[in-house]
């Protein structure tokens, strides 16, 4: 008893139902802001007077740090043709470059920044937040939101199904690296080691 029945391509495939839609989840620091693409964010409550959502986030990301020392983030929800978004926040670091540096982003109540063209926005405060040891997932409350316009949001599947077949080898080069840093960062917390 005990361990998979599946081999963990299958296991894969399977979680892979479960990814949310992509968005700009952002974030902002003593004057730093930052934002990364996540498919992990969902909604996580019961009562809706206490809207609130949870997000993973990976702890080499640039925008870990800064929600790390803020305690905020924003969810800037993309529509369904905006892959350009998943291009610009996704497949760069804030550790390397500004991705923010053009871009005539607003802020509302957390500092965090709320991006032009996007669909929707939640802007969001943690009340809680568990360490993963490659990632860590926040819980946080929902303390602004508004909807810009109507639409379908992008999901990850519409994404994989539309990924121009020129950005593959950037995305699958970044995915191996990001697999090589989680893995470094649980083995490096295994005792013994
Ligand atoms: C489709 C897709 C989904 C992603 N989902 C997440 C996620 O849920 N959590 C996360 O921390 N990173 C996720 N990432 C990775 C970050 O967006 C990516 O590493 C980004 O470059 C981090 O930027 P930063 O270092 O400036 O924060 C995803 C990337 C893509 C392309």
């Amino acid at each position: 008893m005990g361990g998979l029945a599946m081999d963990a391509q299958g296991v894969a495939e399977i979680t892979g139902l479960l990814w949310g839609p992509l968005v700009v989840l952002t974030s902002a620091w003593r004057g730093e802001a930052n934002g990364m693409i996540a498919a992990t964010a969902m909604r996580a409550f019961i009562i809706p007077e206490h809207p609130r959502v949870s997000a993973l986030v990976w702890k080499f990301n640039h925008t870990y740090k800064l929600i790390e020392q803020s305690r905020v983030f924003a969810l800037n929800l993309l529509g369904a043709a905006q892959l350009d978004k998943v291009r610009a926040f996704g497949f760069n670091s804030g550790h390397e470059r500004n991705k923010l540096a053009d871009v005539a982003y607003a802020t509302k109540t957390t500092g965090s920044p709320i991006l032009p063209d996007i669909l929707a926005y939640l802007d969001c405060k943690v009340v809680e937040s568990m360490d993963g040891g490659d990632v860590t997932c926040y819980l946080a409350d929902v303390v602004d939101a508004a909807r810009f316009r109507p639409g379908e949001v992008l999901s990850y599947s519409i994404w994989q199904s539309k990924i121009p077949a020129e950005w593959k080898p950037h995305y699958d080069a970044q995915r191996a690296w990001q697999v090589e840093s989680a893995r470094a960062l649980l083995e490096g917390q295994r005792p013994g080691k």
